[in-house]
């Protein structure tokens, strides 16, 4: 049966790497046989400037009719003034809340060939693979009440709520104790449990439903040690699995490890495996336009789309191995460039890789 792939290239590089994207996924399609559609539809500032809303109606109803999403990124300079209502990343949270989309995986792989572009000394990162199961669908990023309030004194109080039910907390921790299984079989549960009693009970359930996972060894860390560890020795982490905002932030610091953030990609799955799949970095309003973005972390979006929604493991390997063959041969893209490699643009890098598929 033919699935269906709704195709939200977004804003800012968005559009240049989803494109590379695309060629990837027609390149699956006319080789090996991969039975897809495509459609596209705007999301973030694009769609605001059409529709005068970051998540038009249809593009939601698109995504949720699609089996998976393939996403670029939203934002920039443009919207930032907009009430929050309507800034471009009240489009893809909507996404995420709208098709249930609570686990996020973000794996932080290093590829030997990058050891030199990290910041961080080749022996500290060497054989770096980490992943990250971030919880997507709930803290303090949809968390009630929420606002700007003006207090007895005049003054404007913002706020926000931290906030976790433990069926919640109970099916991310499942989630990164499933995907424990097939690794290394250690858990590290982030939290700060030390302060906030929302992750007190995060830590609480963590422990009671490893029990039912005896072979996985789960620990605990607080969130500004883990940050400390992460720079320090990652090696130590196999699936670290923590809440939306611990999470947002140390993907970042993890991405940073492996050389560079345009090379991460990211699955968001709902309880059925349908998927939305995205990289993990930004729109980046400053290089967008100029066709030099790094396309890899989006194409290895595909990679994990084909492996976790579309159930094309073989496939999947492919495009992960074409990715290695184009690292091999030298060619770089500005942000992975280090003397002596060959650099090229957005669009070079997504022909070798395509070239290199078959
Ligand atoms: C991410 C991004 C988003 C987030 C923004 C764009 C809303 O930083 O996917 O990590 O905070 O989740
Ligand atoms: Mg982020």
């Amino acid at each position: 049966m033919t699935k269906k792939i709704a195709v939200l290239p977004g804003d800012g590089i968005g559009t240049e790497i989803v494109a590379e994207a695309v060629k990837v996924l027609d390149a699956l399609r006319r080789a090996f046989g991969l039975n897809i559609e495509m459609e596209h539809a705007l999301v973030g500032g694009a769609a605001y400037d059409i529709h005068g809303h970051p998540l038009p109606e249809q593009t939601l109803t698109l995504a949720k009719q699609a089996d998976a999403v393939l996403l670029g990124a939203v934002g920039g300079h443009k919207w930032e003034s907009l009430d929050i209502a309507v800034r471009p990343e009240k489009g893809l949270l909507g996404l995420r809340s709208g098709l249930g989309l609570f686990s996020n995986l973000r794996p932080a792989i290093l590829y030997p060939q990058l050891a030199d572009a990290s910041t961080l000394k080749p022996e500290v990162v060497a054989g770096l693979d980490i992943m990250i199961v971030r919880e997507l669908t709930g803290d303090i990023y949809f968390g009630q009440p929420r606002g700007i309030r003006v207090l007895e004194n005049g003054e404007r109080q913002g706020f926000n709520t931290m906030v976790y039910s433990e069926s919640e907390i109970e099916r991310i921790g499942r989630s990164a104790f499933e995907i424990a299984m097939r690794r290394d079989k250690r858990v590290c549960s982030v939290d700060k449990a030390n302060v906030l009693e929302c992750t007190e009970l995060w830590r609480e359930v963590m422990t009671r439903i490893a029990r039912d996972y005896p072979e996985v060894t789960l620990s605990h860390m607080y969130v500004d040690n883990a940050a400390m560890q992460l720079v320090r020795a990652p090696k130590q982490f196999d699936v670290m699995v923590t809440g939306n905002m611990f999470g947002d932030i140390l993907s970042d610091c993890a991405a940073m490890l492996t050389g560079s953030i345009g090379m991460l990609p990211s699955a968001s799955l709902d309880a059925s495996g349908k998927g939305m799949y995205e990289p993990i970095h930004g729109s980046a309003p400053d290089i967008a336009g100029q066709g030099i973005a790094n396309p890899i972390a989006t194409i290895l979006s595909v990679a994990m789309m084909l492996r976790y929604t579309l159930n094309e493991p073989e496939l999947a390997a492919r495009i992960e191995a074409a990715v290695n063959k184009v690292l091999d041969q030298g060619l770089r893209t500005g942000d992975i460039y280090t003397s002596g490699m060959r650099k090229v643009g957005t669009a070079e890098m997504g022909d070798a890789i395509v070239a290199a598929l078959v």
